[in-house]
């Protein structure tokens, strides 16, 4: 498996990937805003490849206070196979260098599976709502 970051020209097979992964793409999925996403997260947008192509994206953010991932997903041939806890673990201990205390991320109410997931690496369901607003 070979891991590395995001790289301009990216944009359509990740969204294709994640497309297909069940993500749904929103603001902020637009070539534009993953180059920017990439250039203010240093070694945190992570894209892993074998020899069938893209087979895992994770996207770490440091915002000063508190760390974010993102559209962690895995292709369905390769899950279960502790490929998205490792770049989990590798976007975390990036993040702990950086000095962030805490990192949060989104799961969809319906995603019973990735709840699962994060609960596995230790993630706790926070009781706050999420409010958000597009500009
Ligand atoms: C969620 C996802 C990224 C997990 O990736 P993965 O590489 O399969 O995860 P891992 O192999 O590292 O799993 C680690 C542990 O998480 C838990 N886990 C992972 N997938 C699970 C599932 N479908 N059901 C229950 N538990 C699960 C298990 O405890 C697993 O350990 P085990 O396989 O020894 O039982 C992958 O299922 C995926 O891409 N899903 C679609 C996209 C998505 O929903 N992303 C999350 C958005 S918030």
């Amino acid at each position: 498996m070979d891991v590395r970051e995001f790289r301009a020209g990216d944009g359509v097979a990740v969204r294709a990937f994640w497309e297909a992964s069940g993500i749904r793409i929103r603001p902020g999925d637009d070539d534009r805003s993953l180059a920017a996403f990439a250039e203010r997260n240093p070694g945190l947008f992570l894209l892993a490849f074998d020899d069938q192509g893209l087979a895992a994206t994770a996207l770490g953010g440091w915002d000063g206070r508190r760390g974010w991932l993102y559209h962690v997903a895995v292709r369905a041939d390769e899950r279960r196979h502790g490929l998205g806890g490792r770049l989990v673990r590798t976007i975390e201990q990036r993040l702990r260098e950086r000095g962030c205390p805490k990192v949060n991320l989104i799961v969809w109410n319906d995603n019973a599976a990735a709840m699962e997931f994060w609960k596995a690496n230790g993630y706790t369901r926070a009781t706050t709502v999420e409010f958000e607003k597009e500009l």
